[in-house]
């Protein structure tokens, strides 16, 4: 940039990312073009020039938390007047210009489909100028974002390759929030990833809301991490999240037979039970998901599987519930998130009479019990074996390193070849309540 901006001082830019990954992916490219904007990114909002608060709006609460957090900001604001505030995200998405009627100390509102037009609101903010910019538009966000320049920070990268949703689950807002399903050009995110690759990256994770139903290249999302697993120097790549309905066979027969993709799947179910599945309009039903895990694990068997869970949906009955519950002891997961119901508003669940609080806080604690017990007893049945680990960074204790089993499983090292970015083979040695440890062998 020829502005003057980028002459003086650097002006600095705090991020508080909320929520998923696609949000942490979201907030690296919105730091990445305000960079060219004259800012750079800082850990202490106290020093910041502005800050962001990339929201997240999938759960009860999360508006209101963002109102009380930019509450927070007050101080700061009235500290130092120069301070620009903005709010990106789903909840900015949703709420648009009712955050700047409540909230005055805001100065920019932008939709996750809009990061492309910040520097553009960043210079209207430092005219004193608010705006808000919640629209779907036509053209892809990341054809107008800068190329990825800056160093990646770490050998682990995420990489966005669709976003927005069309199934319509009657509990969430993503379809709303996010917009529909838009998939990029493998074309685009093949030159991405070589991109993050010359910088050190090793593994990358594919996101998308439904990421499976990605259909930017003719193979869909398995033809593309074929296309990516040709990249010399990537080692790894995983994918996340996916819909059971888009497994096509194509990505299932990548999972058996390409080495580079990692024998983990996040595959939501919500229930076991059929008649809540239906209530969801989830249109699969649990027979059809315990068959799709069969096929899955026919490719692949050693693949730990890992899902997400809601109980309390609005007409569940203790016999749904024993359903999710005999869904869960079939499959057997690696790991799960179980969330209680929570109404969004705008979604057609949000209409119906819901299941009383302290039925479904009590279903939440059986299921959470039954997932975590599970969730030991895979990570105990790794003691023994032989993983690859993707050391990542220093662990908490003197000489000590973590890094990322196959399985995704954090496993905790001491080795002195042991570096970021080097990929070792490790005997897992014990079992903590999150995490491994292990001896290297090799790398
Ligand atoms: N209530 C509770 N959990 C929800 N999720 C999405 N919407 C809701 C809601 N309204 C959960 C689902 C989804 C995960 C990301 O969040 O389980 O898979
Ligand atoms: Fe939401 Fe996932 Fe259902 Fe899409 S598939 S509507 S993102 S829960």
């Amino acid at each position: 940039m020829a502005d003057d901006s980028t002459k003086t001082a650097p002006k600095k830019l705090f991020i508080k990312t909320y929520g998923c990954q696609m949000n942490v992916y979201d907030s690296e490219r919105m730091a990445e073009a305000l960079s060219a904007e004259g800012y750079v990114t800082t850990e202490n909002a106290d020093e910041a020039d502005m800050v962001l608060l990339n929201t997240c709006h999938i759960r009860e609460k999360a508006a209101e938390k963002v109102y009380s957090d930019l509450g927070r900001l007050r101080p700061l604001k009235e500290a130092r007047p120069g301070l620009k505030i903005g709010v990106a995200g789903c909840v900015a998405q949703a709420e648009g210009e009712e955050i700047l009627n409540r909230m005055p100390l805001v100065d920019l509102v932008v939709g996750p489909q809009s990061y492309h037009r910040l520097p553009d609101m960043a210079r209207a903010a430092a005219e004193g100028r608010k705006t808000v910019d919640t629209d779907f538009p036509a053209e892809d966000k990341f054809d107008h974002l800068p190329a990825r320049e800056k160093p990646a920070r770490g050998p682990s990268a995420f990489l966005t390759v669709q976003e927005g949703c069309d199934k319509f689950c009657a509990f969430c807002v993503v379809p709303y929030t996010r917009g529909v399903e838009v998939s990029r050009p493998a074309e685009r995110i093949l030159s991405e990833a070589r991109g993050l690759v010359d910088r050190g990256v090793r593994e990358l994770t594919l996101l998308g809301q439904n990421v499976n139903a990605y259909h930017g290249h003719p193979g869909g999302l398995g033809g593309l991490v074929r296309d990516l697993a040709a990249i010399e120097g990537l080692a790894r790549i995983r994918y996340t999240t996916s819909h059971p309905n888009d497994m096509d066979d194509g990505l299932i027969a990548a999972h058996g037979d390409e080495p580079k993709l990692m024998p983990y799947l996040h595959l939501p179910v919500q229930s076991g039970s059929d008649r809540i599945l239906k209530a969801m309009n989830r249109k699969h039903t649990a027979e059809a998901y315990l068959r799709l895990v069969e096929r899955i694990r026919a490719a692949r068997p050693d693949i730990l599987l890992t899902s997400d869970f809601i109980v309390g949906f609005p007409g569940e009955t203790e016999a749904d519930f024993q359903a999710t519950m005999d869904l869960v002891r079939s499959v057997g997961f690696g790991a799960a998130f179980s969330f209680k119901y929570s109404a969004r508003p705008g979604t057609p669940a949000a209409e119906r009479a819901a299941v009383p609080g302290a039925e479904a806080d009590d279903r939440l604690q059986r299921l959470q019990a039954l997932l975590t017990e599970q969730q030991r007893a895979t990570q105990q049945a790794m003691v023994g074996r032989e993983v690859s680990v993707l050391i990542e960074k220093p662990g908490r204790m003197a000489g000590q390193m973590v890094g990322k089993s196959d399985y995704l499983h954090a496993v905790h090292v001491t080795h002195p070849k042991a570096k970021p970015g080097v990929i070792g083979r490790v005997r897992i040695s014990a079992s903590g309540p999150n995490s491994l440890a292990g001896i290297w062998l090799d790398s």
